[in-house]
């Protein structure tokens, strides 16, 4: 039986997230430069917005750039920046065909004045189609997120519009950059890391967290399958027994 049809549709993420880990190696590896591996990156993405359209994955994140990336040499940035102008340049039209729609997150300012441009342009264009949200988290940090919702939340206390007694995991919800997205409920890293990077802190709280040695250039279809038939065999308690679950 092909790893696809072992997929219970009626049991799948809601919200998926992703690491995507190794471009670097992967070109390495190679004898290659590490933009050479970003590049094939983006084949790696096309094949997962694609895997995760087709399955009826309602929500798609992917970690594209970090607060911290901001750190790595400038050229290597720049072709990050270019190559994320590109691919929403060449890919629109893979969205509207899909019925994707597009969101981006995190601090959004500090992008190139080009990228922006683009991004939004794809955003507004995107913003009515219904199939699958798929965000990018671009100069995205989860602690920063969370700041920014603390300062949205306070302002609002002082403007006596929220009472602090009136404060829950919903008021916090819909004060995150991923407002309106559910609950991650698996997180994919791959290339072998087993770290959570500053990413989606707050809404991983019950996800699944599932790491594979694959680097991201040779992530395929087939490997978005096997994590979420490993997912699909994990028993989701959320606090309770097992008992109480089945
Ligand atoms: C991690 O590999 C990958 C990134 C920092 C960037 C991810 C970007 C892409 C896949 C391409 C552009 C994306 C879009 C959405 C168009 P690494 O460089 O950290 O690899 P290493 O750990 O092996 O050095």
């Amino acid at each position: 039986m092909d790893k696809k049809s072992k997929i219970q549709t009626d049991r799948l993420p809601k919200h998926l997230a992703i690491i995507m880990d190794g471009n670097g190696r992967w070109a390495k590896q190679k004898g290659m430069l590490r933009a050479f591996g970003h590049e094939n990156g983006t084949k790696a993405v096309r094949q997962v917005v694609e895997g995760s359209a087709e399955l009826g994955i309602e929500n798609l994140t992917l970690y594209a750039f970090s607060t911290e990336n901001w750190n790595r040499p400038k050229l290597e940035v720049q072709t990050l920046m270019k190559l994320l102008v590109s691919s929403l340049k060449k890919e629109i039209k893979t969205l509207q065909d899909n019925n994707i729609k597009l969101l981006a997150i995190g601090n959004l300012d500090e992008l190139p004045k080009k990228a922006r441009k683009e991004l939004n342009e794809v955003i507004e264009k995107t913003k009515d189609n219904s199939r699958m949200v798929l965000t990018l988290a671009l100069s995205y940090g989860s602690r920063e997120e969370l700041i920014n919702t603390v300062k949205k939340i306070s302002i609002k206390v002082k403007n006596n519009i929220i009472s602090p007694e009136n404060i829950d995991e919903s008021v916090i919800n819909e004060h995150l950059y991923t407002r309106n997205l559910h609950d991650v409920d698996l997180l994919i890293r791959t290339s072998g890391e087993q770290r959570i990077s500053n990413f989606l802190l707050w809404q991983i709280a019950y996800a699944e967290l599932y790491f594979t040695n694959v680097l991201w250039p040779d992530f395929t279809k087939e490997h978005l399958y096997e994590a979420i038939i490993e997912y699909q065999k994990r028993e989701r308690r959320f606090g309770k027994t097992s008992e109480q679950i089945n």
